[in-house]
């Protein structure tokens, strides 16, 4: 029987570090012998959501996609991690429901550090009118109410939540 691994679901707006968390810990995890994979949104839209756009209905669809790979990886005892903005609780959860297995970290970074950091030049195109719909500025953001774990990664460095994922993996079995 093979033991079932996990999906770690990192929520939170553009550019406020899920995908350089989700790689570093999939790094860790991978150099420590256990198998891994990252969902990145940015790829996922590159590849299986080709096409789709930011509505709420391709948002979700997006999310489903990503949902559904995360659970036959996670069934199969991969240690999933997803970075996508996923911005709608109540698709959140539906992949959670699915899963089963499954942890949410809400990555979260105040709206003026994104605007200042603005690593993609996305926010200052969203906040002159030149991107619909950008999530943050003028589309919503369902917060998690009660994530697993909450980073705030305008005052931690990346290593500090790094070693809290490590961490909250570790207290689950996954060294
Ligand atoms: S999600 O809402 O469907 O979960 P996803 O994480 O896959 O989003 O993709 C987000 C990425 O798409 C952002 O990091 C950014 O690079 C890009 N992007 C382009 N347009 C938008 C938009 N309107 N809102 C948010 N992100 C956008």
């Amino acid at each position: 029987m093979i033991e079932p691994g996990v999906t770690v679901w990192l929520t939170g707006l553009s550019g406020a570090g899920k995908s350089t968390i989700a790689t570093h810990v999939a790094r860790h995890l991978s150099d420590r012998g256990h198998a891994v994979e990252v969902l990145d949104g940015d790829i996922v839209r590159q590849n299986l959501s080709a096409g789709l756009g930011y509505s709420k209905d391709d948002r979700d669809t997006n999310i489903r996609r990503i949902g559904f790979v995360a659970e036959m990886l996670t069934r199969h005892g991969v240690l999933v991690f997803v970075a996508a903005i996923s911005p709608y609780r109540s698709v959140r959860e539906e992949v959670e429901h699915r899963i089963g297995n499954y942890v949410e970290i809400h990555v979260h970074c105040p709206i003026d550090v994104l605007v200042e950091r603005d690593g993609k030049g996305l926010y200052r195109r969203a906040l002159a009118g030149e991107i619909d719909h950008f999530t943050g500025v003028s589309d919503p953001y369902e917060e998690p109410a009660h994530p697993h774990l909450r980073l705030d990664t305008s005052t931690e460095p990346v290593e500090a939540s790094v070693a809290k994922v490590l961490a909250l993996l570790q207290d689950r079995g996954y060294g």
